[in-house]
């Protein structure tokens, strides 16, 4: 098991433009058994990825070069023992989702200009900072 954290900055894409990529990404990370989290955060996304390492890595080439987003930097990547995400083919965490804990994840995540040396512990290199997440999109779930 393999995975990869990336971060991009985002083309202006309106809301129905994030779900047909949400859509395409649980379809194919689904069949592919491909789980993952994608963040959509001031003008940015961060993604986390896990899988077969070939399986990952083939699908990254291909978002590297999807133009609905530029400036693809690899933040992370390694052999795993296990799955944090198992039963999401793509979860999504973006800044209309109105929750205290995403101000968190927010700072965590850092802004646009800024370089991952700026990044404060735990940022998205982290195992702890996808548990945040995992954390905070349950809570999301029970909620609802
Ligand atoms: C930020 C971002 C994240 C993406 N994540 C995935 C993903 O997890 N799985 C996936 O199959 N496609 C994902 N895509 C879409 C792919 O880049 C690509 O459009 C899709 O795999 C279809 O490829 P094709 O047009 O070559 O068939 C993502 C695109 C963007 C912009």
């Amino acid at each position: 098991m393999y995975n990869l954290v990336y971060r991009s900055i985002a083309k202006t894409l309106n809301a129905t433009q994030i779900n047909e990529i949400l859509n395409t990404s649980r379809d194919f990370n689904f069949k592919h058994d491909i789980t993952g989290c994608l963040i959509y955060h001031d003008g940015m996304f961060i993604q986390y990825l896990e899988g077969e390492a070939e399986v990952v890595l083939t699908l990254f080439e291909r978002i590297k070069v999807d133009k609905r987003h530029h400036e693809v930097k690899l933040l992370s990547e390694g052999n795993i023992y296990s799955r944090e995400f198992d039963t999401w083919s793509m979860e999504f965490l973006s800044d209309e989702i109105p929750n205290e804990a995403f101000e968190y994840m927010k700072l965590m995540v850092g802004s646009r200009g800024e370089d991952e040396e700026m990044y404060v512990i735990p940022n998205p290199t982290t195992k702890k900072f996808w548990l945040a997440a995992k954390n905070l999109l349950n809570s999301l779930e029970q909620r609802a």
